[in-house]
């Protein structure tokens, strides 16, 4: 198995080198046969090679059985350099999605019961932690739309983006939905805006011909503005969450901050063909170089990649579990500690050791 690695910008390279040793024990305790090859994306790629996704990192992923990689942009200043259609997000990230065509992006919403500290919300609401998982398409709707701006004929600036599927995109991603609610409680909430959109109005259509395939699978239907009130009122309502791009987009970012910080979000991007996977968050310029970034979303990739393209479980359940007693033990990264000084505050690298020391353990 080859993997293709990009660090990315920001605190990408610190993140991914905390993930990496523990890809690496993986690797050597399970001798399992794979090779990693590392390639730039991103800003850095920008302002090196002239491209952020510079055709030598494509023909790496291109060859690769799977990516990782870590959040790409730099500060606002810096990013004012770029030439819009080569800033990191136009120029890699939306190009990566669409190389890929990885359209069911999966974010795991996961805080075990004994993490309830790290969550803003009341400890009644945590009784049983919070686990649920965004299914997101991610290679359709507003993001890739056509988009156009100029004057219009009263002489003002306008400017346009289309918000358009076609029923084999919806039907797609909503099946991975399916499949994963099947494997789980089997109650699939469908986030959708039918009462404005008329996206919406055919996304539910695909979804009752779909859902005709899967009768053990109970669909609770919900607009996506109740159902951001609705994820802060009663998070344990939701098990698998299935909603087009932009709404994914939004709903977990606010996910993030149920569980206390986006930097507890890894995420799966997955295709028919490659899948890759990426935490949900940006690449932090300000804390970049610092050695204080929280290091759990990217190694929480790798636990993705274990179980999803490695089909490895048993590994995967193993990196999660070594996650989870390092933060039940009160040692974070600054990130979690904003708000209560009881905890044991450690450095990027201080908790990658940490969880490797768990993993060993076993
Ligand atoms: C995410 C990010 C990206 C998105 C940005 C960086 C383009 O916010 O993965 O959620 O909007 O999809
Ligand atoms: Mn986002």
């Amino acid at each position: 198995m080859k993997i293709a690695v990009l660090p990315g910008d920001g605190i990408g390279p610190e993140i991914m080198a905390a993930a990496l040793k523990v890809l690496d024990y993986i690797i050597d305790d399970e001798s399992l046969d794979v090779e990693i090859e590392s390639a730039p994306l991103g800003a850095r790629a920008y302002f090196e090679f002239g491209d952020p996704f510079p055709d030598h990192t494509k023909l790496i992923c291109d060859s690769a059985d799977v990516i990782l990689k870590g959040p790409v942009g730099l500060s606002y200043d810096e990013t004012q350099k770029i030439p819009i259609e080569f800033r990191p997000e136009r120029g890699a990230i939306l190009p990566l999605r669409k190389r890929y065509d990885t359209y069911a992006n999966f974010r795991p919403v996961r805080l075990s019961s004994t993490m309830k500290q790290f969550s803003p919300l009341k400890n009644e609401l945590l009784e049983e932690g919070i686990d649920f998982v965004i299914v997101r398409e991610l290679v359709g709707g507003l993001y890739f739309g056509a988009k156009s701006h100029g004057v219009n004929r009263e002489g003002l600036r306008y400017v346009r983006e289309t918000l358009e599927y076609n029923e084999a995109q919806i039907r797609r991603v909503l099946v991975t939905a399916f499949d994963l609610a099947s494997e789980r409680r089997c109650h699939l909430h469908n986030i959708h805006k039918s009462n404005v959109l008329l996206s919406s109005e055919l996304w539910n259509e695909v979804l009752r011909e779909v859902a005709q395939n899967y009768p053990n699978v109970e669909v609770t239907h919900m607009l996506v503005d109740a159902a951001a009130t609705e994820m802060c009122l009663a998070p344990n309502t939701f098990d698998v969450m299935v909603m087009e791009n932009m709404f994914g987009d939004i709903l977990s970012d606010q996910a993030g901050g149920l569980l206390g910080s986006l930097g507890l979000m890894p995420s799966a991007c997955i295709g028919d063909n490659k899948s890759y996977f990426e935490p949900s968050h940006g690449s932090a310029p300000g804390l970049s170089g610092q050695n204080v970034a929280n290091p759990y979303s990217m190694i929480g990739c790798v636990a993705l990649m274990l179980q999803v393209s490695m089909g490895r479980q048993d590994l995967a359940d193993r990196v999660w579990s070594a996650l989870f007693r390092v933060l039940e033990k009160g040692t974070v990264t600054q990130d979690l500690a904003l708000h209560n000084s009881l905890l044991k505050v450690v450095t990027t690298c201080e908790f990658g050791a940490l969880v490797l020391d768990e993993i060993a353990k076993r």
